[in-house]
């Protein structure tokens, strides 16, 4: 019988796709991300929405003060789509390295979507512009119409919309955010393959299936968007991430709200993931025995599919003989309060040192 390792060090990993806000709440919530991650997509779901190349990159400016000192963390910035955005304007953006990526919401399927795209149809000449520059374009793979169920989004978007789109525009890069399905690790697995699309993965998905919204009365702080699905998704989000297969990669979809936003009818669907990210990813590589794929999966898959380079400092990961109580919720200067997922269990892993330069480990 061979031994789990008990330490870990990989290259420092990326956060492909995470939510940061803006003022007090981004304050309270980036140094957790900095501390761990070199770099994070930061998504453009603002009230009102990150829309244009001055937006975008007005707010990273807003990112960087608000970053610790001494902290070597860059916002990679991105551009939401609307029925009316401007190609020539995305692509000024995306060549004078401001924009990193342009971000697809379905309008309706979650936090502050209500501006997003009404018809992918309507925004052809934008996906060609995105295909010839090879501006890669994440997506909220969710079809929003009273006729689907909730739980089905996910699938009927691939049907409906994400494969004829491809069909339309098979250079277009595409990023399928926040992997929920079998049905949706199946699809980007078996057509990644190509390299024009890929799928990132959450630790809250890894983490929970839909049962578990419910199972010690109904729980606001489990209820994000896509929202969790069966066990036999779970099951096949697990596989999907600790094969190392190149087209599937780290994105936490940190999504923080305050308590009051969460506890209360209408709760809004997110989960503020980002301070236990890696603890999470490292606990489920470990229990399928795969943590030798988890770089891969946080460090390398990411770097490589978006054409820069891996970092090249690295993180070293522990794990504890005692597991580590959950963390406190935390507080903004503005008085809101966000509860850390997860709230209720206990974790193993931990980080336990970050240093300037990665060297493979023999
Ligand atoms: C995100 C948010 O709160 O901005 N919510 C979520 O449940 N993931 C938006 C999103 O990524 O869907
Ligand atoms: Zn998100």
């Amino acid at each position: 019988m061979t031994t789990r390792p008990t330490t870990l060090t990989i290259p420092k990993p990326d956060d492909w796709h995470l939510h940061l806000r803006d003022g007090a709440m981004m304050k309270a919530v980036v140094p957790y991300t900095a501390r761990h991650f070199a770099r994070a997509i930061v998504m453009p779901n603002l009230k009102p929405p990150i829309r244009t190349t001055a937006d975008a990159a007005a707010y990273r400016e807003r990112i960087l003060a608000a970053l610790p000192e001494g902290v070597d963390f860059t916002p990679l910035m991105t551009a939401y789509l609307t029925d009316t955005t401007n190609p020539d304007d995305l692509e000024k953006g995306f060549r004078d390295n401001i924009l990193f990526a342009a971000k697809l919401y379905p309008a309706g399927a979650t936090t502050n979507s209500d501006l997003g795209v009404t018809d992918v149809q309507g925004i052809s000449h934008i996906l060609d512009r995105l295909q010839r520059i090879g501006m890669p374009l994440s997506i909220h793979g969710e079809f929003v119409d009273p006729s689907v169920d909730f739980f089905d989004r996910e699938a009927v978007f691939i049907e409906r919309i994400l494969i004829p789109m491809r069909r339309s525009f098979p250079e277009l890069r595409i990023i399928l955010e926040h992997l929920t399905t079998k049905t949706a690790v199946h699809y980007v697995m078996t057509e990644g393959q190509i390299g024009r699309l890929a799928g990132t993965i959450t630790p809250h998905h890894l983490w929970i299936n839909r049962s578990a919204i419910f199972e010690n009365g109904i729980s606001p702080h489990l209820f994000c968007l896509p929202i969790a699905k069966r066990e036999e998704d779970r099951q096949a989000l697990i596989q999907a991430a600790t094969s190392g297969a190149s087209m599937i990669f780290a994105g936490t979809d940190s999504a923080p709200h305050p308590r009051t936003a969460k506890e209360t009818a209408n709760g809004a669907g997110g989960i503020f993931g980002a301070a236990n990210a890696l603890s999470l990813y490292a606990e489920i590589f470990d229990h399928a025995n795969a943590l030798n794929k988890l770089g891969d999966f946080l460090s390398t898959n990411g770097a490589t599919f978006y054409k820069v380079p891996v970092n090249t400092a690295s993180i070293t990961l522990e794990k504890s003989p005692t597991p580590l109580p959950p963390l406190k919720p935390i507080l903004t200067e503005d008085g809101a309060e966000i509860v850390v997922f997860p709230h209720q269990s206990a974790l193993s892993w931990r980080i336990i040192e970050s240093s300037s330069s990665y060297a493979a480990q023999p």
